[in-house]
């Protein structure tokens, strides 16, 4: 059997024995009576860490970003403002409109996870607009931003744009699935990024490696519509501390588990960057996070090419391996760094990558 080095994203991690063994011995309740005392240990410990008043355990990252729409939009006709590159844009089945009834204003996403702060002034609508309008009803952002092969918002433009939401009174709201990842590549505590956003997301289940499982932020009447939103969604569950229990050991090692991640990544990029080749890429200074971007600049082997290839194991190959990836981005593949990969595991891949590559 060929060794199997999945890069295709950091949900793939499975449950550790420290896990595995918390599950097993959680204490749990009725959830939806607010009983499951794991459930709320997770809750309060994470509203902390956030430097929120109050979180609220979901089962989703798309959940949680659905759920703080509905919540921030509380009224009908409203429109928020997001990237056009972010996930809630892109990946979240336009459940903002299908579901939520909210209008969605998409604003070009720049190279770094940014927009531009002239253009979405202009693209503000007033509180009390005339009767042809929606009004705006929040402003989303996404930090580290996934589609931008994990860039890391700069602390400036994040408090650059609350600053036009709060003279504009809209609230922010970041999607922040991947923000301890953020926080360890700025240097910026969690909570200070995210002080000024009324606010966050952020996922249990990706890179820090629990098996399920989002918590949303904010003040205790945020999450109290949250509350409501989360249970028509039909994410309000019971006894669901056995889950909870998995997260409260992931964040135990989260920040650490992380930073491994980080170098890896970044030793991963620079060999590839080293092959000098024509037909794979990659760029180590743009790597701010657990995520590299594989570029094609060859029109005669694609993304699709590549990711077909890394599934095969020839005969000329230097290593037995199979590469898992993904080619969702157009002559781009991500490659997505977690705690269950060794860097025997990444040597492995690079391996492989150069015999495809030269
Ligand atoms: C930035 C970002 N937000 C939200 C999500 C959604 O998380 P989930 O898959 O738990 O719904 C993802 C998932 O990859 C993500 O990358």
């Amino acid at each position: 059997m060929a060794r199997e080095v999945d890069l295709r994203s950091d949900t793939v991690t499975k449950p550790t024995a420290a896990m595995r063994k918390a599950m097993a011995e959680a204490v749990v309740g009725d959830d939806v009576y607010s009983e499951d005392p794991t459930v709320n240990e997770l809750q309060e410990r994470i509203a902390k860490f956030l430097g929120k008043e109050a979180a609220l355990f979901v089962p989703s990252g798309t959940m949680g970003n659905l759920t703080a729409v509905m919540a921030h939009c509380w009224t009908r006709g409203q429109e928020i403002i997001i990237g056009d590159e972010s996930h809630m844009f892109m990946y979240e089945q336009g459940g903002i409109s299908q579901l939520a009834s909210v209008h969605v204003s998409s604003i070009p996403t720049l190279d770094d996870g940014t927009f531009d702060l002239e253009v979405l002034k202009e693209k503000i609508r007033p509180k009390f607009p005339n009767i042809h309008e929606p009004s705006t009803g929040l402003i989303c952002i996404e930090n580290s931003h996934n589609r931008c092969g994990g860039r890391v918002l700069p602390m400036s433009f994040i408090r650059e744009l609350c600053a036009l939401a709060r003279n504009n009174e809209i609230p922010v709201h970041m999607d922040g699935a991947r923000i301890i990842n953020a926080s360890i590549q700025c240097g910026v505590p969690v909570h200070e990024i995210v002080k000024e956003c009324a606010s966050v997301s952020m996922c249990l289940s990706k890179g820090i490696g629990a098996p399920v499982g989002s918590v949303v932020a904010g003040s205790k009447e945020f999450i109290e519509r949250a509350l409501r939103c989360r249970k028509v969604l039909g994410g309000a569950m019971r006894q669901v501390g056995v889950l909870a229990a998995a997260a409260l050991v992931a964040l135990e090692t989260a920040e650490e588990r992380l930073r491994v991640d980080h170098q890896r990544a970044k030793k991963f990029a620079q060999e590839i960057h080293n092959l000098k080749s024509k037909l794979i890429t990659a760029d180590p200074d743009v790597i701010e996070s657990n995520m590299v971007l594989l570029n094609f600049p060859c029109p005669s082997f694609t993304s699709e090419d590549f990711v077909a290839r890394m599934a095969e194991v020839k005969k000329d190959d230097e290593v037995e391996v199979v590469v898992k990836a993904c080619a969702w981005f157009k002559n781009r593949v991500r490659c997505v760094l977690h705690s269950d990969l060794t860097q025997e595991d990444l040597d492995y891949a690079v391996k492989k990558i150069r015999s495809v590559a030269l």
